[in-house]
């Protein structure tokens, strides 16, 4: 199968976690694209989309599913989103397409994570994709070299401003054995918005695209 072919397989698995009658969060990347074609054949079953990316809203809306403001909505059963990198225990990297601090605002509320991947985006070790954390503008320099001084090699995303107005350092180099660590380290870097470390808040399952058919990683509490 191809890559699209598997993503298309876990959008499509995805869509059995989707609760009838209730917000349904929706991720950004082209595995969550596939997920909004899909969800687009059964949007009568839903109440709306809340979304976290202009991208999303836009594939969404052009579907005729209504996306709703975060701020208007207090229950989100479900969050679907992919990842650039994900453990068997739920822990992601995120934010290769830089929409990472909608996504993790999104994920914050939905009471379940459902991630879809296929089968490349599994790792045993976070840290081979670089690492995105969106910043200040006026924040840049600072924040790179205290990324240095973690060890990391950060480059600056050129040409690139997020939905929110900020940049992205995407930092390699790292082999992120503790993942709630880290994320807890540069979130306390001032003028870091968010870091693409998804693990305090993780996966709650993980949907992985592989040529046998699509497997179920769920952490063990
Ligand atoms: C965007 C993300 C995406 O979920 C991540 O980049 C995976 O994208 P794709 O499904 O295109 O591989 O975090 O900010």
């Amino acid at each position: 199968m191809t890559q699209d072919e598997l993503k298309q397989a876990v959008a499509r698995e995805a869509i059995k976690y989707v609760v009838d009658d209730a917000w349904i969060g929706v991720g950004s990347g082209t595995t969550a694209s596939f997920f909004i074609d899909e969800l687009a054949k059964m949007k009568h079953r839903i109440k709306g989309a809340v979304s976290s990316s202009e991208k999303s809203t836009a594939r969404l809306k052009g579907y005729g599913i209504e996306v709703e403001e975060l701020n208007n909505v207090d229950n989100v059963p479900v969050y679907v989103d992919g990842a650039d990198e994900v453990t068997k225990w739920g822990a992601m990297i995120k934010g290769g397409g830089g929409a990472l601090t909608r996504e993790k605002i999104v994920a914050a509320v939905a009471r379940k994570f459902v991630c879809i991947v296929d089968a490349s985006k599994l790792v045993p070790v976070l840290g081979k994709f670089p690492l995105p954390v969106e910043v200040i503008p006026m924040a840049r320099s600072y924040v790179a070299r205290e990324l240095v001084r973690l060890g990391g090699q950060p480059a600056w995303r050129m040409g690139f401003t997020t939905d929110n107005g900020n940049l992205i350092l995407d930092v390699s180099g790292l082999a992120i054995e503790d993942p709630g660590k880290l994320e807890t380290t540069i979130n306390g870097i001032a003028g870091v918005v968010t870091v693409g470390l998804f693990a305090h808040r993780g996966a709650d399952v993980t949907l992985v695209g592989t040529d046998r058919g699509v497997e179920t990683l769920t952490p063990i509490a």
